[in-house]
């Protein structure tokens, strides 16, 4: 035990609290005399008095790897790579939480770049890893080019269709439709129109609202509408946790799109960007939020001919930066389907469904809450019900109202569960109003 040279530190602390070095010789000796809660606490104090400091936030990340604080650690660490101030400790203390959360590929990839920085470094089980990762690599086919992402090194291909579908196959949401023409396929068509009213092109819409109610959908059928590429980007698989690789990835999609006109650029889980995510290691940092909204902005290339769309299941976690003028400046509510919609809906699913004479008004009816996703449900345990009689009685009947109303009573729509979340937001957290529609919609004033 150092118990002397601990007393004898602490003893000159007292004397100057603010002297950093002598706060780190503390905490590392109290590290490696295994007294964690003490040595976090020392690096603590001294992140108090010398808040960017990289020795002590790493010495942090190593207390609490040690600790089992692996979500900490794995912060702190990438905080630090990100700002590009990681050490080979950094890097090593990052390869091994990394691995403790199962994701090796990571994990060996971290411990590789440790190495390079101090090639004395050595860990038996990120060495065994390692072995095993270019073992794989080597055995795994290529894949194929519509489908590679985030690749270090070459571009990431966002994936690529031409829609057959158009706004005639999406059953209500007129109001969206309206909104989704005004403001982003009209500038296409029409754009001297905009240019006489000096109205400056850009920006895009976000849909936020319950799942399966069909953001997807219709952003498919506007760029089906306007005939354009339809270009649908997962946000978390853009997120990539190389230093800067995120950012790439964004340029690229961008790019894809502007070289793809007229292309509609669709971002599903936008929130997947959001600064205030609870698992924070989930989360983009500050540099991918800012080259997203630049991009948006189209600083350096213009956005001409690219529409560009985005949903999310929870706007209350997307930063306010997105919402100014010229960038997401239309927040658009979908909700569930109204009776009306669900009768476009029924009509439009069962166009290619074996339907004998089904009274859709009354399935409207009696199916409130229910999703579009919720919807196709139904037709599909329908249709498999009706199958299963068939195979018995080998005499195919086709759906009938009856049947429908049957299979109803069986299913829970799944929009509910969304609403108490979103409820609380919209009464608590509605700057500005900007949830109005969720209270208009739950009929709370
Ligand atoms: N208005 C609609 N007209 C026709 N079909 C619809 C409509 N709304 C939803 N659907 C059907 O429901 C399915 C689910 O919708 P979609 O995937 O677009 O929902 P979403 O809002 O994107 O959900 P999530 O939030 O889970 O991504 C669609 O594939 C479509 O078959
Ligand atoms: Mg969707």
């Amino acid at each position: 035990m150092d118990n002397s040279l601990i007393d004898t530190l602490r003893q000159a602390l007292k004397q100057s609290p603010d002297n950093v070095a002598l706060r780190l010789s503390l905490a590392h000796v109290l590290f490696e005399n295994h007294r964690y809660d003490e040595a976090e606490q020392e690096y603590k104090t001294g992140l108090s008095h010398a808040p960017g400091d990289v020795n002590l936030k790493s010495g942090l990340a190593e207390v609490f790897y040690a600790q089992g604080k692996f979500s900490a650690a794995l912060v702190i660490c990438e905080e630090l790579v990100n700002a590009r101030q990681g050490t080979a400790q950094t890097y090593l203390v990052y390869a091994r939480a990394l691995h403790q959360r199962e994701e090796y590929p990571e994990a060996a990839a971290m411990y590789a770049r440790a190495r390079e920085l101090n090639p004395d470094i050595s860990d038996q089980y990120l060495e065994s890893l390692v072995a095993a990762k270019s073992k794989q690599a080597a055995e795994k086919p290529e894949l194929s080019p519509e489908y590679t992402t985030g690749d270090p090194g070459g571009r990431f291909v966002p994936y690529h269709e031409r829609p057959s579908i158009s706004f005639a196959d999406v059953g209500g949401m007129d109001n969206l439709k309206d909104e989704i023409r005004l403001k982003i396929i009209h500038p296409l068509t029409n754009p001297e129109i905009y240019a006489a009213y000096g109205k400056k092109i850009g920006g895009g819409i976000l849909m936020y609202g319950p799942p399966g109610c069909g953001k997807t959908y219709l952003a498919r059928a506007a760029a089906g509408e306007v005939k354009a590429t339809f270009i649908s980007v997962s946000i978390s698989d853009v997120l990539d946790m190389y230093t800067g690789q995120s950012e790439r990835n964004l340029h690229d999609i961008f790019e894809n799109a502007r070289e793809n006109t007229p292309s509609v650029l669709f971002f599903d889980e936008v929130d997947a960007l959001g600064a205030s995510r609870r698992d924070m290691r989930q989360s983009a940092s500050r540099q991918v939020i800012n080259q997203f909204l630049a991009e948006l902005d189209g600083i350096d290339s213009g956005n001409e001919g690219v529409l560009i769309l985005a949903a999310t299941n929870a706007p209350w976690h997307l930063d306010s930066a997105f919402r100014r003028p010229g960038r997401f400046d239309r927040i658009i509510f979908v909700p569930p389907p109204d009776e009306a919609a669900r009768a476009a809906i029924l009509e439009v699913l069962l166009k290619d469904k074996p339907a004998g004479d089904v009274d859709i008004p009354a399935l409207a009816k009696r199916t409130r809450d229910f999703s579009g996703a919720d919807l196709n449900a139904l037709l599909d345990l329908a249709v498999e019900g009706k199958l299963r009689e068939a195979l018995k009685t080998r005499k195919p009947e086709p759906l009938s109202t009856k049947c429908l109303m049957k299979v109803i009573k069986t299913i829970k729509p799944t929009t509910r569960g969304w609403f108490t979340t979103a409820k609380n937001y919209a009464l608590y957290a509605n700057e500005n109003g900007l949830y109005n529609d969720i209270l208009d919609y739950l009929r709370i004033k």
